[in-house]
């Protein structure tokens, strides 16, 4: 879809503090792709969906390594990065990408990791915090039928503020990617338990924050 074009809709817009808009620090997308790079994939081959991609930021640092990145959220912020202003959860009719990597609404995660496993050929990769690997419900609606390939945690801190980047922020909450790579899993057959370095300084860019 370009960008800009016919599947933006004109949005009155819905409760935006009720949309966990939480923007990813571009090095934490790129700490992701470093990996994925280094498991053999080809990205800038690939087509990827960023389903809640807010203002862009995670979405800028998936465009570095992958061939092109499509961005759609429910809400606009006014940043010009968007394909379509659309609700992902009503987007189980959405084309095929390689990829879809995002960090989603907490509340809604599980949801959109239903829908990017549907819509994804290669992979799906979601940051979530650390905490969302519990849960019975959970386990029993999601780890136990479709078990991510991996889980890489981070050994830093990401720090993530309501709506807006802080390079001085600092957090108190652990996040992980939760990696479904459809290829490793039919090989492994189990969950890698990954750890990613320390990694902020070198995948960190001036150009990253406001
Ligand atoms: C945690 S923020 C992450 C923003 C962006 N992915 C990033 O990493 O910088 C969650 C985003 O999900 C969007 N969102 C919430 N509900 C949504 C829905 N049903 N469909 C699409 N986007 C949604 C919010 O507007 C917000 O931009």
């Amino acid at each position: 879809m370009p960008r800009g074009g016919s599947a933006v809709m004109a949005h009155r817009g819905p409760d935006v503090a009720g949309l966990d808009d939480f923007p990813t620090p571009p090095w934490a997308g790129r700490a992701l792709c470093e990996w994925l790079l280094r498991q053999g994939h080809d990205l800038a081959q690939q087509r990827c969906r960023e389903p809640a991609a807010g203002r862009g930021d995670l979405a800028r640092a998936l465009g570095e390594y992958f061939g092109t990145v499509e961005q759609i959220d429910v809400h606009d912020y006014g940043a010009g990065n968007l394909d379509a202003v659309e609700d992902y959860l009503s987007q189980w009719h959405l084309r095929w990408v390689d990829w879809t990597v995002t960090n989603p609404p907490f509340r809604l995660a599980e949801s959109f990791i239903w829908i990017a496993l549907s819509t994804s050929r290669r992979g799906v990769a979601m940051l979530v915090r650390t905490q969302f690997l519990e849960g019975v419900g959970r386990w029993e609606r999601l780890y136990s039928v479709h078990p991510p390939s991996a889980v890489l945690q981070f050994a830093e801190r990401v720090p993530m503020l309501r709506g807006r980047l802080d390079r001085r922020g600092s957090t108190a909450t652990a996040y992980c990617w939760l990696v479904w790579d459809f290829e490793a899993q039919v090989r492994a057959g189990g969950t890698r338990l990954c750890w990613l370095p320390p990694c902020r300084e070198a995948l960190d860019r001036a150009g990253d924050w406001p």
